[in-house]
């Protein structure tokens, strides 16, 4: 089990103090437009993952006025002997602190650990149409709770690359932008190494969520990945040294894992290119429970699905295949609406409905 039991907010945009005792399954976050509802999903994403989905701006996401936004969780995870986290964050414009169990830690990725979340929003078809960051970000959230040494050996690499880039614009002598060639293209090779690893074990749980979700699909898809440097590269450290010119043309590195990408194919086509709007959205729904169906696998926890406005993004069918895949699968999730009847309450006595209105949150009976 890994279930936000407690959820607090305050000063964070409309919500100037929210507390919700969260049920294990559904809770339905229903209320009008602009009442705080995606508010309450992007607060749990912040404590997360350390970002919005919305804005890059601290000051968005404090309340008018106030100095500081601040938001709460009790987690409970853990299997047959539950253990309780309370985890926290406080942000102002300058600072952001991060609290574990009333102790103050400096890595976000602390938080995360624990709180293993998962976000789909009107916005989430972009992850098939847009550039390759969202893709990378969306395996390396896999490999960051798969692989422990993932995580230290990505940071490591982008803080190499970025000394390295500075080097290029510095226009530096050759010598001293290669010191980091050996040190990047043996690490660029590991995380290669556990991209692709990740990739091919994701793949069949895709396969059986693109066919839960859309039977009507004949093809069977694939996970086509892409390393950041040319398939038919021997050596890159070679192909680094070979590039240098042009890197310094360029003022940055143009090969390496920090250009990675994943190609969804059905069969030879390009996934975007076969699939409406509709089943693009049903693609990134099939993505996002082959993480959680695998994550669980792996780490015997499940993970939080954040859900924003879900009737925008599924018709009335849809919407109840999704809920019931979430029901079998035992996640926690959160889910808003502008109206419960838009959104099947498949066990109602295990549901939680929730009121939003200005910023105020009440449990429905
Ligand atoms: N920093 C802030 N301080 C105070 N209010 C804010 C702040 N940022 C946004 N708001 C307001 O918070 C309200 C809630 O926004 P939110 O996007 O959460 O609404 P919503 O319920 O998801 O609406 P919709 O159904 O339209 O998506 C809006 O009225 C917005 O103007
Ligand atoms: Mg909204």
């Amino acid at each position: 089990m890994t279930q936000i039991s407690r959820l607090s907010l305050q000063n964070f945009r409309n919500c100037r103090q929210v507390d919700l005792d969260l049920g294990a399954q559904l809770n339905l976050i229903v209320g009008d437009n602009a009442a705080g509802k995606t508010s309450l999903i992007e607060a749990v994403w912040l404590l997360a993952t350390g970002r919005s989905f919305r804005t890059q701006k601290v000051q968005h996401l404090i309340e008018h006025e106030q100095a500081q936004c601040t938001v709460f969780a009790k987690l409970i995870s853990g299997g047959d002997h539950p253990v309780e986290h309370r985890l926290g964050l406080t942000k102002q414009l300058h600072n952001t602190q991060l609290r574990l169990n009333g102790e103050s830690v400096s890595s976000q990725s602390e938080i995360a650990q624990r709180l293993p979340v998962q976000l789909l929003t009107p916005e989430s078809h972009k992850l098939l149409e847009e550039g390759p960051k969202a893709r990378r970000r969306f395996m390396d959230w896999g490999c960051f709770y798969q692989f422990p040494e993932f995580h230290p050996l990505w940071r490591h690499y982008k803080r190499g690359l970025a000394q390295r880039n500075h080097a290029l614009k510095q226009k530096l002598p050759q010598s001293q932008v290669q010191l980091w060639d050996d040190m990047l293209v043996s690490q660029a090779l590991q995380i290669d190494h556990y991209r692709q690893d990740y990739l091919q074990q994701l793949t069949p749980y895709l396969n059986t969520f693109c066919d839960a979700l859309m039977p009507e699909l004949k093809q069977s898809v694939a996970c086509q990945y892409r390393a950041g440097w040319p398939k038919n590269t021997d050596n890159l450290l070679t192909l680094f040294r070979q590039n240098f010119s042009k890197d310094r043309q360029v003022g940055h590195t143009q090969y390496g894992a920090h250009r990675a990408d994943i190609r969804f194919k059905l069969d030879q086509q390009e996934a975007i290119h076969g699939l409406s709007r509709g089943q693009q959205k049903l693609f990134v729904c099939a993505l996002l429970l082959a993480q959680a169906c695998l994550h669980e696998k792996i780490s015997r926890e499940p993970v939080i699905m954040l859900i924003d406005d879900l009737p925008a993004e599924l018709d009335e069918k849809h919407r109840l295949k999704l809920l019931e895949l979430l029901d079998m699968l035992n996640i926690q999730h959160l889910i808003t609406t502008t109206s419960k009847d838009l959104i099947p309450i498949l066990k109602p006595d295990q549901a939680r409905i929730w009121q939003v209105t200005s910023g105020q949150i009440h449990k429905q009976d």
